[in-house]
């Protein structure tokens, strides 16, 4: 079975109650949650990870290339200045997928710009919730497509 790794960043342990105007009233674990019934429903494997620490993610990157097939990645304020994870993505084989619950480039300037672009394989932007549920269905599809159950 395919296994999908959810990492995300800095201050989203906070969801739920933090700044709800831009980020909604669903919490982390709500969401997790959200992606696991999806992921069963999928038939793929999912885990969890949350970090408020730039090294921690970094190690997580490394060692999910050999444990995981894909990575959905939210590193939050990471994102925007991060040399360290971007280079952890570009280090291992693992294809990540950049998720965004706001759309960061609507926001303050220095959101608009994220050192991880170039190395991941795209980015989901501005659907709350969905930007996650939207990752994990690219992920399961272009696993299909590897194992060729899935063409287009
Ligand atoms: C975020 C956007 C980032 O700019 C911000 O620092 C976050 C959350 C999002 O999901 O919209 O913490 O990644």
């Amino acid at each position: 079975m395919n296994k999908i790794l959810v990492i995300n960043g800095p201050n989203l342990n906070l969801l739920g109650t933090r700044e709800p105007e831009i980020y909604g009233s669903t919490t982390l674990s709500d969401i997790n949650a959200m992606l696991k019934e999806h992921a069963d429903k999928l038939g793929v494997d999912i885990d969890f990870m949350q970090s408020n620490i730039e090294g921690e993610i970094v190690t997580a990157i490394q060692q999910a290339s050999k444990v995981y097939d894909f990575i959905l990645l939210n590193a939050a304020a990471f994102t925007h200045y991060s040399v360290a994870i971007r280079d952890a993505i570009a280090a291992v084989s693992v294809p990540v997928i950049e998720i965004h619950l706001s759309n960061v480039h609507a926001r303050e300037e220095f959101r608009h710009h994220s050192v991880i672009a170039p190395v991941v394989m795209g980015q989901i932007s501005g659907f709350g919730v969905d930007s996650y549920i939207a990752a994990l269905d690219i992920a399961v599809r272009k696993l299909q497509k590897i194992r060729g159950e899935h063409k287009e």
